[in-house]
């Protein structure tokens, strides 16, 4: 076998980080990167097992392994930067706004969504399926949930995108990034003051009364709140909705099977999901010094868990680098699992579903350019930045 390597801050690796994973699986599934000098963890169980364990990995430093995070990584991360049981507490108030009942709500605004998106795009026979069409709807729905006025969704997802960008072979934030960071926080404090004095029913409202009636959020952590929901709930679905179209197309038979049923479109959402996840890796803080298999974790070093391993293990997985459409997929770790299991994992679904299942009525013959499609440069999230898709019509 070759050098074991692996490095989530190279492009290659970014490219497709698969082979480096069943590497480390098969050679030294707790692995201290040289260069950065962090653990990558690779098996299922020891991802599972060091997700179900907050108390020894710590989300205090944030969920990203590139530095300069650790002194505000809650203004930053949110929940995501909070342990139990500060965490608890502030996901209760939060989770008010997910009931199943409210996101259940929003489908038929997210298909009208979806449907009056792709009749903009009717006379095209080539689009960038993700400019043109993944990233408009997520943002669109979480910017619909807080109330954020349609005029100002475009810089958001600017911001965002700047946010979520890395340079290459740097561990550290770009400029760009930062001040993409800074001005997603600047347009939330206004709007926040702004949206205080209105009294509101919507996921703002219920954040907003949460901190007003003395409860524990701060306007600072109602600010870190908006900024997390903003990312979490654009960027992630819009690249499960790429990575989905991507490998249909890549397996001809799974899309024909789908093609011929389209009740199967949630089986190819949780295949995806498993096969490609869109959130690869979560970074912990090691609590107090922690064995994971045969290697020892001392206190204070950072962990990678690598999701995207996990659920490519062939000890949990049958022929797992197969894209097996209908597949058990129920231990895939995509979503996270424990205490911060993804919050939005339903209302993610419920869009990646409605999206999707638009999509194939729209161009159940799409092609996709491969040779075009540019992936997303970042050491935690898979998918494409660029898609170019012919839609498979004449006229
Ligand atoms: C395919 C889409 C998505 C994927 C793959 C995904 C993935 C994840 C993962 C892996 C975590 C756990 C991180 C950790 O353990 O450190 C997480 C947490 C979270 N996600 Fe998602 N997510 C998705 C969509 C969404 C959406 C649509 C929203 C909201 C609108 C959302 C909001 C959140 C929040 C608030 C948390 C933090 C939960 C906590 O700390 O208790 N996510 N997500």
């Amino acid at each position: 076998m070759s050098e074991l390597q692996f490095d989530p801050f190279s492009y290659a690796t970014q490219e497709d980080p698969f082979p480096s994973y069943e590497r480390l699986r098969e050679q030294a599934p707790v692995w201290r990167s040289p260069e950065h000098g962090f653990y990558a963890i690779a098996r299922h169980a020891d991802v599972l097992a060091a997700l179900r364990d907050p108390a020894r990995f710590s989300n205090r430093q944030g969920i990203v392994i590139e530095s300069g995070f650790e002194q505000n990584a809650i203004a930053i991360f949110s929940i995501l930067a909070m342990d139990p049981p500060r965490h608890d507490q502030a996901r209760a108030l939060i989770s008010r706004g997910f009931t199943p009942r409210r996101v259940g709500e929003l489908e038929p605004y997210i298909r009208a969504l979806a449907v009056t998106r792709l009749a903009a795009l009717r006379d095209a026979r080539r689009i960038d399926f993700i400019t043109d069409y993944a990233a408009e709807i997520p943002l669109q729905v979480i910017c619909e949930m807080l109330g954020v006025p349609e005029a100002d969704r475009n810089s958001l997802r600017e911001f965002a995108d700047a946010m979520v960008h890395r340079d290459e072979g740097s561990s550290d934030i770009p400029p760009s990034a930062v001040q993409a960071s800074l001005d997603l926080r600047g347009y939330f404090s206004d709007w926040v003051a702004d949206a205080k004095r209105r009294s509101r029913e919507d996921l703002a409202g219920t954040i907003l009364r949460a901190e007003i009636e003395g409860e524990r959020l701060s306007e600072d952590e109602v600010i870190g709140f908006l900024f997390l929901l903003v990312l979490a709930g654009s960027e992630t679905t819009r690249n499960l909705l790429g990575n989905a179209v991507y490998w249909l197309w890549r397996y001809p038979e799974q899309r024909a099977a789908v093609i011929g049923d389209p009740s199967r479109v949630p089986e190819w959402v949780e295949e995806t999901l498993r096969f490609d996840s869109p959130t690869q890796a979560v970074a912990r803080v090691i609590e107090r010094d922690t064995r994971v298999g045969a290697v020892d974790l001392p206190a204070g070093a950072r962990a990678l868990l690598l999701l995207g391993s996990a659920n490519r293990d062939p000890r949990v997985f049958d022929a797992a680098d197969e894209f097996r459409i209908g597949r058990d997929t129920s231990a895939m770790l995509a979503m996270g699992q424990g205490t911060h299991f993804c919050l939005g994992a339903s209302l993610a679904r419920l869009e990646a579903r409605v999206c999707l299942e638009e999509w194939l009525r729209f161009a159940p013959a799409y092609e996709l350019d491969a040779e075009a499609a540019q992936r997303l440069r970042s050491t935690s999230v898979h998918g494409f930045s660029t898609l170019p898709v012919s839609v498979g019509r004449d006229s």
